[in-house]
């Protein structure tokens, strides 16, 4: 048993002392990876500091990197940010200015700054492009402010900017702990971040079926939400993702994938629950991705380990082997009716990039 393959990448992001390069005029580059969660991230506690209900456990894909380049500018008097070429505005723009505010506050560094974002992923379709991009900013933005900090550090940072940005922070399987409820402020912050989860040889896969690559129409954020204030079955599911979870990290220790596909996709299948008896209902789920669920259940009848996750959009993820990573993307393909069809493994850490980026 190790730490699995790239798992093992906790110090991705090195423990660099405060702005080797540091200072005004500074900038720096990070690249994250999406991850996709098996047990899910649904609720929070305390919007402010981004405090989950519950525990969840990721996979950081190797495929659709974030890379965002954080220059500071003195002179400016506010912050100009970019995402894929475009100016921010609105909420995207209200949320990076809040968090920079945060690691402003934290390097007791005043400076406005230039951000530059490039996703790969589809952004805002359910792929944790929020994920990849927190976690790609909390890097830059640390190193560009002179902030030292250690891999848990900055998942604690990366997690205000989105709570599944704390995991992509990590390579391979990671676990997000919600923290003990009920302490002071100080105690709760310093308690929820995510570390690596040990597991077996896997092997494992992850198919991504594309089935619609629009942005969605109600945000994780709000979703989410509206499903702890209004929804009956929240409760109960959020009971039954503790039990899941610590189910699935035994199965990970002995490198059991088909528990560990079963578990994920029964939590994933009750988390939608909890938001279509949210008031007003949240359905993100399409025909589409049902049909892609009976390609996935037929599979399992042909003798196929697969096992589906969905997040806050109608795009499916299959877990499988990576051995039979290619027979399964075919199936999906099929069910995709023209859907881009991508097969991930375990990825890498947030990192920087060498001085001068790229
Ligand atoms: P997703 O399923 O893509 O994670 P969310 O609703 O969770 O969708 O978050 C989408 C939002 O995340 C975007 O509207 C934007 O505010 C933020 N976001 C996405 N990509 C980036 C990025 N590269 N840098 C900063 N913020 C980003
Ligand atoms: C369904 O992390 O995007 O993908 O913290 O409000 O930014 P905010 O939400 P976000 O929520 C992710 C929800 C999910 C499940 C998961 O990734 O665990
Ligand atoms: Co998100």
């Amino acid at each position: 048993i190790g730490a699995g393959a790239v798992g093992g990448v906790v110090g991705a992001v090195p423990d660099t002392g405060t702005g080797a390069d540091g200072g005004a005029g500074t900038g720096a580059v990070a690249v994250a990876h999406p991850n996709i969660a098996l047990i899910k991230y649904w609720g929070k506690r305390d919007e402010h500091l981004v405090l989950p209900r519950t525990d969840s456990l990721s996979m950081t894909l190797d495929i659709f990197p974030t890379t965002t380049r954080v220059r500071l500018a003195p002179e400016a008097g506010r912050d100009v940010v970019v995402l894929g070429g475009r100016p921010a505005e609105g909420e995207a723009l209200r949320r990076i200015v809040t968090f920079l505010d945060l690691v402003r506050h934290s390097a007791r560094v005043p400076h406005r700054a230039v951000v530059e974002s490039h996703n790969t992923v589809p952004t805002g379709a359910g792929l944790a492009s929020s994920a990849s991009g927190f976690a790609a900013l909390a890097v830059a933005a640390a190193r560009a402010y002179g902030l030292s900090l250690t891999a848990t550090g900055l998942s604690r940072l990366a997690r205000r900017g989105s709570g599944s940005a704390s995991r992509s922070v990590f390579g391979g399987f990671a676990v997000w702990h919600a923290g003990r409820p009920g302490q002071d402020t100080k105690a709760a912050d310093l308690g929820s971040y995510a570390e690596p989860v040990p597991v077996a040889d896997l092997d494992p896969a992850l198919v991504v079926a594309v089935v619609d690559a629009g942005p969605k129409a109600v945000s994780s954020r709000a979703a989410m939400r509206r499903t702890v204030d209004t929804s009956p079955l929240y409760e109960p599911w959020a009971a039954s993702s503790r039990d899941d979870l610590t189910q699935m990290r035994a199965a990970l220790l002995r490198g059991d994938l088909q528990v560990v596909g079963e578990i994920a996709e029964r939590n994933a299948l009750g988390m939608h629950a909890t938001m279509l008896a949210a008031r007003p209902a949240v359905r993100y789920l399409a025909p589409a991705t049902l049909t892609v669920l009976d390609a996935v259940a037929q599979l399992r009848r042909d003798g196929v380990g697969a096992w589906a996750t969905m997040d806050a959009g109608p795009n499916v993820k299959v877990l499988c082997r990576r051995l039979e990573a290619d027979r399964v993307a075919a199936a999906v393909r099929e069910a995709a009716a023209g859907g881009a069809v991508h097969i991930a493994g375990p990825g890498p850490g947030a990192r920087l990039l060498p001085e001068g980026g790229r």
